[in-house]
């Protein structure tokens, strides 16, 4: 048995949680989900991001407090978060005190180690990004994320020195090949350090809402700084050291493109200059885009955006798809590591295609024969059976993938496991024969390789797997006992009874 700690980014409580952020949890989601189905011992975490200039706007834009306007906006991911069947063991909040001690710990560790020191800073602030801009990035004097105009700032700044890094970087990049991925995003973050790193500055005096520096109570952490740190908050940094051994640093870190150079060159270079190892493993993965751009919280001031955000968030979703179907969307439509589209139409197209033809028929209609040929009781799977052998290959097909962080490609070949199934009841058509050894071994045989469907999509479909568990005539939940004992063929008992129940995903018109 393994171990297995994975991590999102903690969003920002700007605003409520939309179909982006909820790409990421439920990827990371179904990702843990799987690594709990094969033995290992699992954490999972994930958070909001409170402090910072941001944050402080937009809560005196409600006429909040920082920390009201917080407390309700992080309550609103986790609302969003159990909608959305999300098995996070820990949810973190930058606000919370645990917090604040490791960020302390943590950073004056770095500044005893000689990597932080005191000078004057000049720049270009993005307020949307919190992060600085040079001149010639700006579009028209505008951060080019943001489309805003950024604001000159002058601080008194400690500054950690990443310049020192760029060497040890290389090395730490070029000693583990496979810590960034994919291939092409760990280049991306290599050559930004081939380009020079410059110091960054890590402190600020210009606003308050933040973690007081220890050493120096005129200065708040920068955003970021104190962000990324949460990753060990949540394991007991300088107050765990045992868990801290425990989960660090076989960590795994999913994140979106925008954030690379935070999580590949500033995070690794800072855990270096505090004396750790640097996070085992960054997953980048893409944007989801709605007509072509990213889908974002900007969109609900766009007058042009092709969707309204509010139609598309998580709970307008769920309540017009069902849970399962929305989290099939976001892991089978969008390959961790690309950009995909998202939309009302795709969602749609895939609950009919996939959910409903694919998996939903085959679920009633073998209920349906069964009850009519085998007196609704499971017949015995025949050991020869073609089926068997497409299953055991699935099965090696899946566990791949879903370890390659490939979700999209696990649920893919699971699915061709679901059309080989009901391709082989098309053919032996056992609804025109009489029934016999012939049709049990058939039906047999097609009912064991949807269980092992049902094994297989309980990381993705937890819900849906537990209710055609139950409707197949099994006990518990699938997975109970792991993947590897529950995926031998014939290794359930057989004369179980078998149940129809309502259409699992009606067809839908729109
Ligand atoms: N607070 C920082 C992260 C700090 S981590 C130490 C932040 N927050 S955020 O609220 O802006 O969330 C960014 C993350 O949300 C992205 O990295 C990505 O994981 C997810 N996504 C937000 N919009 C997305 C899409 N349109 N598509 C895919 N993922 C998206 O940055």
């Amino acid at each position: 048995m393994g171990r297995f700690y994975i991590t999102t980014p903690i969003y920002y409580v700007n605003d409520a949680p939309h179909m982006g952020t909820s790409y990421t949890t439920v990827n990371a989601d179904a990702i843990a989900r799987w690594h709990r189905l094969i033995g290992d011992e699992t954490k999972f975490l994930t958070g909001t991001d409170e402090h910072g200039m941001k944050i402080a706007e937009t809560a005196e834009q409600h006429g909040m407090s920082p920390q009201s306007w917080t407390d309700a906006t992080a309550a609103r991911f986790e609302d969003a978060w159990s909608t959305l069947n999300i098995s996070n063991d820990d949810f973190i909040r930058t606000t919370q005190a645990r917090h604040y001690e490791t960020v302390g710990t943590f950073l004056t560790k770095i500044y005893e180690n000689g990597f932080i020191r005191k000078d004057t800073y000049r720049g270009l602030y993005c307020v949307g990004c919190e992060d600085y801009y040079t001149a010639d990035q700006l579009i028209d004097g505008k951060c080019p994320s943001h489309n805003r105009v950024v604001e000159e700032m002058e601080e008194d700044n400690y500054f950690f020195e990443l310049s020192k890094f760029e060497d040890r970087l290389l090395e730490w990049f070029e000693a583990n090949p496979q810590a960034i991925q994919p291939a092409s995003k760990r280049n991306e973050a290599l050559s930004f350090i081939k380009g020079g790193l410059k110091d960054v500055s890590i402190t600020r005096t210009s606003i308050s809402w933040g973690i007081p520096v220890p050493w120096d109570s005129d200065h708040v952490f920068y955003v970021w700084y104190d962000a990324l740190i949460n990753y060990l908050t949540a394991i007991g940094y300088g107050r765990d050291e045992a868990e801290v051994a425990k989960w660090w640093p076989s960590v795994h870190h999913l994140i979106g493109k925008e954030i690379i150079r935070f999580h590949c060159v500033w995070w690794p270079a800072m855990c270096m200059a505090a004396g750790i190892d640097p996070p085992a493993h960054v997953f980048v993965h893409g944007w989801l885009l709605v007509g072509g751009k990213k889908l974002s919280k900007s969109m609900a001031n766009d007058e042009t955006a092709p969707v309204k955000l509010t139609d598309i968030t998580p709970d307008s979703l769920v309540e017009q798809f069902g849970v399962d179907p929305v989290r099939y969307y976001l892991l089978r439509n969008t390959p961790l590591g690309t950009d995909g589209d998202f939309s009302i139409e795709g969602i749609t197209d895939r609950y009919n295609a996939d959910l409903a033809n694919n998996l939903g028929n085959l679920v009633a209609r073998l209920a349906t024969v069964i009850g009519s040929k085998s007196g609704g009781l499971s017949p015995a799977p025949d050991e020869d059976s073609e089926l068997k052998g497409i299953a055991n290959e699935t099965v090696v097909q899946a566990r791949d993938a879903w370890e390659r962080f490939a979700p999209q490609e696990g649920l893919e070949v699971t699915w061709r496991l679901i059309g080989a199934i009901n391709a082989a009841l098309e053919v032996a058509e056992p609804w025109k024969a009489d029934p016999g050894p012939q049709v049990d071994a058939v039906l047999g045989s097609a009912l064991e390789a949807l269980r092992i469907v049902t094994v297989l999509i309980t990381a993705a479909m937890p819900d849906t797997a537990a209710i055609i568990w139950e409707r197949i005539g099994l006990a518990g939940l699938p997975g109970d006992g792991g993947l590897e004992a529950q995926v031998v063929w014939g290794s359930a008992p057989t004369g179980r009874p078998i149940s129809k129940g309502d259409p699992l995903f009606p067809r839908r018109k729109d």
